[in-house]
């Protein structure tokens, strides 16, 4: 699978399966949301061989779903520009389900790439995973990202009030889900 879309800037953006060469570009983008503070529940940065490998290794042992955007033309490890990940769930009687997680590097956030991934990765779950069915988290004041999902045909199905502590500030988490079925009806 590979797409590949131009943005309103001119450049070319690839949409693919992950590879192992890519690991230290999604690790940098992961980093630096972490240092952004606002949208991800996490403190700690990821920076050993280690930790990026064993993420890898644990997506293709799993056969979990990896997309990643890439300016081919820019040099790694700053050629990634964004990610998304339907990963399995921990339940043996929920294989059926994918939870979804996104990042773009923040240069390039609101030019459509976000919506292209998420589209990619649910089609590649289908096909390659058998999701039926999608779930995510947000924050209540991640605007952008709540406005995306929505765009997309995910539906909140509840909230859990202050159920993240951030620099003296609680954070409510909106839960989000959406049928792949209904999504491909719409979407074909
Ligand atoms: C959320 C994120 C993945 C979206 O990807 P993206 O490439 O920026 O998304 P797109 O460009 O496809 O779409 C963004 C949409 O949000 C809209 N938007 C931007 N800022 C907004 C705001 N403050 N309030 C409401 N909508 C907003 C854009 O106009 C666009 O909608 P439109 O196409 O209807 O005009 C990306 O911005 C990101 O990585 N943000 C930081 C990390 C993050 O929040 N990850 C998700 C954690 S749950």
């Amino acid at each position: 699978m590979k797409k590949v879309i131009e943005i309103e800037t001119g450049e070319t953006v690839v949409l693919r399966h992950v590879k192992k060469s890519d690991i230290d570009g999604i690790w940098k983008n992961f980093n630096e949301v972490l240092e952004e503070g606002t949208y991800l529940p996490v403190f700690t940065p990821v920076k050993t061989e280690i930790e990026k490998n064993s993420w890898y290794d644990n997506i293709k042992k799993d056969n979990e779903i990896c997309i990643v955007a890439e300016i081919s033309d820019i040099k790694p490890p700053y050629n990634i520009i964004g990610q998304c990940e339907i990963s399995n769930l921990e339940w043996e009687a929920a294989t059926h389900v994918g939870s979804l997680g996104i990042i773009i590097s923040e240069k390039y956030r609101d030019r459509g790439i976000g919506k292209y991934l998420i589209d990619i990765s649910i089609r590649e779950s289908k096909k390659l995973n058998n999701k039926e069915k999608i779930i995510l988290s947000c924050f209540s004041n991640n605007e952008r990202a709540l406005h995306l999902y929505e765009k997309i045909g995910f539906r909140v199905v509840g909230v859990r009030k202050q159920q993240f502590y951030m620099d003296a500030v609680y954070y409510d988490e909106i839960m989000m889900e959406l049928f792949v079925e209904e999504y491909l009806r719409k979407n074909p």
